[in-house]
């Protein structure tokens, strides 16, 4: 996720520009840069790390600047694509983070107006927006360039001639750090700490305007005032936001992250989707490959492409696929991999690419290996992930795949609309599971207690089962097994007792009634059953121990909310079990090797 920093103040600005970006690295980045204010607004920015950026400054006295970390989503990580971004003069830069998604209307406007634009970004039409508005005062024009805009956006302006910072933040954070006789603005607390420890957090639709000594807030037009708050964070802390562990914190990322996923692919007023990928591909089934919680993702994704376009998919693990004879004919073959790193998924998308398929790689690494051997690619933007035990990145890999679905589905232009209304709620939905965390983490301790757990469910949500199995397995050490509910039957109801607890999901799909009568079955065998069931569902309580609350929501993305509520439960029994969460043991964020 990128990281901005600004500076103005009675000290030199470029020392501190970078070390408040090095307190943002851990949050990734591909390349970096600042602009100190001057006479000009000098640039320096390229594909590479801080500390190689730091030792090809010169030293500069400027007293205001801007910086950034680019995690890259529109664009190559490049010296060209690094920010800060500036106007056609070379007078105003800006550091950005967030989504404008009407960026390619505004560049086609902006270039027929005579705008030159250098870089692949969406954000390289805010500085070209302010050129165009600027009548001798920044704080207007920000204004007027605001009113273009559609998207998310936290940014920083500066202009050559006038001695102000100019920050505005909609849906992406910003804060205001307060030192002596000078001010820091960030992304994240981290990059102000070593300077202060009060703070302002912005809110949605404020912009600051910042000199050496003064500062103006307003909101909406508006002038206002915001509480000043002590931040009680080490430095370790602040990273992880206060939470404890990076994998919570990514939890709770999900919902902004699949907002960052459907940005730019669906249409504000239509219900029309654009991936933005090749249309005149000729295929005939789809095969997808992919490891680990990947391969889940993949798993739905057959369920939501069988419902909505009718076609046959096929899903492969790719380390099997890879010594298999399966034959793919006319087929689009899509790797589904996080990090573009994991080798038997490269090793998949080769072959595939070698029999002659079109490759279409679903991935959250800009540059990645994957992305340098697929002919088409689809970016899900969920941010870095540091945890091990991939989250957010899943939960975004079931949304791009679901707008795969939905591109290529036949259905109408009314049902493909409330899908597509649907899909823009399940943000507050996820809130929602979020806020009952703590009954889940009471459900978590209970769990905490077993050596052995199943995880069963039917339809779409099977692959959630085997994914909160896994999940439970990774961090909390605890042998669990993902099951299709009426397999249980078949060979593992030996193994149940009082001492195997079963967590069912219990979707409202044409899977309800039969997956109640398992339950039954399970109950019969003695075994504690804990539901993971919507809202509104009465029945399930008289068959079961324990039920844990998702919100309702169409049956096609029941999947999003169950796993959100399995991580948290996966998260809290590792906790209670002491384990070290974030790096469990044996096991590697990218699998490099076969
Ligand atoms: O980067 P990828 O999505 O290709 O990684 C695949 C698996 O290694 C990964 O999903 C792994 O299963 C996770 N640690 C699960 O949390």
């Amino acid at each position: 996720m990128c990281g901005i920093v600004g500076y103005i103040g009675a000290r030199e600005a470029q020392p501190i520009l970078i070390n408040c970006l090095k307190r943002l690295e851990y949050r990734g980045y591909d390349s970096c840069g600042i602009a100190l204010l001057g006479e000009t607004a000098e640039v320096h920015k390229d594909a590479i790390r801080i500390e190689a950026l730091e030792r090809s400054l010169q030293p500069n006295d400027s007293q205001a600047g801007i910086g950034h970390t680019r995690w890259a989503t529109h664009g190559k990580p490049s010296g060209i694509n690094a920010h800060p971004h500036t106007d056609c003069s070379g007078t105003i830069a800006v550091v950005h983070n967030g989504v404008i998604e009407n960026f390619l209307q505004l560049r086609e406007q902006l270039t027929s107006e005579g705008h030159t634009f250098r870089s692949e970004t969406d954000t390289e039409v805010i500085p070209h927006l302010i050129e165009k508005y600027y009548k001798g005062d920044l704080e207007p024009a920000v204004l007027k360039a605001l009113a273009d805009i559609a998207g998310s956006y936290a940014f920083i302006a500066i202009r050559a001639g006038c001695d102000e910072l100019v920050v505005a933040r909609k849906d992406s954070p910003l804060i205001i750090g307060i030192g002596d006789k000078e001010y820091l603005v960030a992304s994240d607390v981290p990059a102000v700490l070593d300077y202060t420890d009060r703070v302002i957090y912005l809110e949605d639709g404020d912009l600051a305007t910042i000199t050496q000594g003064t500062f103006k807030l307003t909101s909406n037009g508006k002038q206002i005032e915001r509480t000043v708050h002590r931040v009680p964070w080490t430095m370790e802390e602040a990273q992880k936001a206060g939470y404890e562990h990076f994998m919570l914190k990514e939890i709770h990322e999900q919902p902004r992250a699949i907002q960052n996923t459907f940005a730019g692919y669906i249409s504000a007023l239509e219900p029309e989707i654009d991936l933005g990928i090749r249309k005149d591909i000729d295929f005939d089934n789809i095969s997808i490959m992919a490891c680990g919680t990947s391969y889940h993702a993949a798993l739905v994704g057959k369920h939501a492409i069988n419902k909505l376009v009718q076609i046959p998919v096929n899903v492969d693990m790719a380390s099997e696929f890879n010594y298999s004879d399966t034959i793919l004919g006319k087929s689009l073959v899509i790797v589904v991999t996080q990090s573009g790193e994991t080798a038997d998924s490269l090793k998949a998308l080769k072959k595939a690419k070698e029999l002659g398929c079109y490759t279409l790689v679903i991935t959250n690494v800009v540059g990645s290996s994957a992305t340098r051997i697929a002919d088409d690619i689809l970016y899900i933007k969920a941010g870095p992930e540091i945890s091990v035990a991939a989250t957010k990145s899943f939960v975004a890999q079931l949304i791009m795949l679901y707008l795969v679905a939905l591109a290529h589905s036949a259905i109408d232009t009314r049902s493909r609309g409330s899908l597509l209304t649907e899909l823009r709620q399940l943000p507050n939905r996820l809130y929602e599971i979020l806020d009952r965390e703590e009954e889940i983490a009471g459900h978590g301790k209970y769990l905490a207690g077993y050596d052995n757990i199943f995880f069963v469910a039917r339809g779409i949500n099977y692959p959630i089962a085997l994914e909160g199995a896994l999940k439970l397995k990774e961090i909390s050490y605890i042998h669990a097994e993902g099951y299709a509910a009426g397999e249980l039957k078949h060979g593992p109801f030996a193994l149940l007792t009082l001492d195997t607890p079963v967590v069912a999901i219990a979707a409202k799909d044409n899977t309800y009634e039969t997956l109640l009568a398992n339950i039954k079955e399970m109950k019969a065998r003695e075994s504690p059953v804990i539901a993971i069931a919507e809202e509104g569902d009465a029945e399930i309580e008289q068959y079961v121990d324990f039920v844990v609350r998702v919100p309702k929501v169409d049956p096609l993305f029941s999947p999003v909310v169950n796993v959100t509520a399995l991580q948290l439960l996966a998260y809290y029994t590792a906790k209670e079990r002491g384990c070290p969460i974030d790096t469990p043991r044996n096991l590697a964020k990218s699998v490099t090797v076969e």
